[in-house]
């Protein structure tokens, strides 16, 4: 059975509260998170929620690990606003870098996302990149990309798998990646369309994974 990545991208929403009611209803539905050995499930919430969300699922020992969903593509020091990957190193085990919504409302081109990548690597995390297709640049220090085509982000249109496959493909041809998966649009009902081609090792997930069940029924489903 092939290893799936099963990514929820919160983006800008959730207060502390929220998301601790997210992990409440985690834990109701833990045996299902854990028996899912093959897939391991990462939620990206903002910066803000990191310390809370790491020591829930410490406490609760859940089968859960952290993502940031940006990083600065500078170190620790006088960089106003930014978090640096080094502060974190014990928060988050990976970075989603390149997104499509930081490239178009933050002006994040290849130079700053090569090196976010080299800033994220240098700290021991791990990039997952995200790439609008198969033309996008791939920095080297990269394994694991996300394909997320923009006209699916956010749209309920999602690509199709079968398309989705063969960018996967040559992403994995053209860059030597381990493992692409699929962003845009993703629902508990359409995933595994995608996760059972060929070359999608996962899912990014966006808007439904702010729905605790939802996002469990996505892991359930994939
Ligand atoms: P969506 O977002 O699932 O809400 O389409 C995906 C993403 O932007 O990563």
């Amino acid at each position: 059975m092939k290893k799936l990545y099963i990514v929820a991208n919160w983006k800008a929403n959730k207060t502390v509260s929220e998301a601790t009611e997210w992990f409440q209803k985690v834990i109701s539905y833990k045996s299902q998170v854990i028996s899912s050995e093959n897939k391991e499930i990462i939620v990206c919430p903002p910066f803000t929620l990191l310390p809370l969300m790491r020591d829930f699922i410490k406490q609760h020992g859940l089968q859960i690990h952290l993502g940031a969903q940006d990083v600065s593509p500078f170190g620790t020091g006088a960089y106003t606003g930014e978090v640096a990957a080094e502060q974190l190193k014990d928060l988050a085990h990976y970075v989603i870098i390149g997104h499509s919504e930081r490239r178009k409302n933050f002006h994040d081109d290849d130079e700053v996302i090569a090196k976010k990548v080299a800033m994220t690597n240098e700290a021991g995390l791990t990039p997952l990149l995200c790439v609008q297709g198969k033309e996008t640049p791939v920095p080297q220090g990269v394994q694991i990309v996300a394909y997320e085509p923009v006209f699916a982000i956010g749209t309920g249109n999602p690509d199709t798998p079968e398309n989705a496959d063969t960018v996967a493909k040559e992403i994995k041809e053209n860059h030597n990646v381990e493992s692409v998966l699929y962003g845009g649009s993703v629902t508990a009902e359409n995933v595994a369309g995608f996760t059972h081609q060929e070359h999608i090792d996962g899912v990014l997930v966006g808007g439904a994974s702010l729905d605790t069940s939802e996002f469990i029924n996505i892991v359930q489903n994939a």
